[in-house]
């Protein structure tokens, strides 16, 4: 728990200045505990246990700010957030799933919450607790998330979908579980998974489409191909070979490409600053896209 006293002179400042603030670091980044306003004159008694100035860290700042005087920039907007890894059955105990955390889609829901819209979050199997306020739909397989995604794709505005997919799925599951035969080995016949993106690209209608691209090399050349294969209005691409971004990690590094050719590199930030830069640059193509002084083209 951290307690400021807002004497810097900025954008805060000049509305809060004096105001003390408590603060505590969880997961999704700063959450605030208490705000005690003072009016804008007041002397504020010295005291050791706050931290007069520590406002002079920008993120810090921002993140306050944002905490504050939230954005409602996305109030009336309907999100439908996919996250997390999907799991395909071999047996009853096994299954065929992936590194994803769910972390970058939660923070997603997350930050669009805050932002004011409603949030359907459908996840796949993970550790994390659902943001207060999502409607949250639990799911396992590609299969699973796919039905969700498409029954609650006709009411959405926005859909993200942050989540890795298992792209493929064990034809047919054991109904037991597989004996352990060490001599002989084992093969698992495959199936592919459908491409749920895709699928939802084909039938958005009028929502804003926003995709991941998690990739090994070639980021930037494979993220442009993959943008235009699905059809998203936006794509996420991020390099989950580099330690520290990316799977499991707090932190993410990514490019944002869009389809009016636009391709933006941003720094290395926590998964909720990623996920708030996401929802700046859908709400400033939208509008763009919107305008009718606007003569992009798209592909
Ligand atoms: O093809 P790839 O898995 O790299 O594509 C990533 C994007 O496509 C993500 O947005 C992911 O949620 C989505 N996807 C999907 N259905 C699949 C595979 C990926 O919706 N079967």
């Amino acid at each position: 728990m951290r307690t400021w006293r807002i004497a810097s002179r900025s954008s805060l400042g000049l509305r809060l200045c004096g105001a003390v603030v408590t603060v505590c670091e969880r997961e999704a980044g700063l959450v605030l505990v208490g705000l005690q306003a003072l009016p804008p004159q007041q002397e504020l008694p010295v005291r050791d246990d706050l931290q007069h100035v520590a406002l002079s860290g920008h993120q810090e700042l921002e993140a306050l700010e944002r905490l504050l005087a939230p954005r409602r920039d996305l109030a009336g907007e309907r999100v439908l957030v996919t996250s997390g890894p999907t799991r395909e059955p071999i047996d009853p105990v096994r299954y065929i799933s992936n590194r994803s955390s769910g972390k970058m889609g939660q923070a997603v829901a997350t930050a669009a919450l805050r932002r004011g819209a409603e949030v359907i979050l459908i996840s796949g199997p993970t550790t994390l607790t659902p943001p207060a306020g999502a409607v949250y739909v639990p799911v396992q397989t590609a299969e699973d998330m796919r039905e969700a995604a498409l029954q609650h794709l006709e009411r959405a505005t926005i859909v993200i979908k942050a989540a890795a997919v298992a792209d493929y799925r064990v034809k047919q599951p054991s109904a037991t579980k597989i004996k352990s035969r060490k001599d002989e080995g084992l093969t698992l016949d495959l199936a592919p998974n459908p491409d749920i993106l895709k699928e939802l690209a084909a039938r958005k209608g009028r929502a804003f489409l926003v995709g991941f691209a998690a990739e090994t090399n070639d980021v930037r050349a494979n993220a442009a191909a993959k943008l235009r294969a699905k059809g998203v209005d936006l794509l996420v691409a991020n390099d989950v070979s580099v330690k520290g971004i990316g799977f499991d990690a707090e932190d993410n590094q990514v490019t944002l490409l869009d389809r009016w050719g636009g391709a933006i590199d941003l720094p290395k930030m926590s998964k909720l600053e990623v996920a708030d830069a996401i929802l700046d640059r859908v709400v400033g193509l939208r509008a763009a896209d919107r305008s009718p002084a606007s003569n992009r083209a798209a592909h």
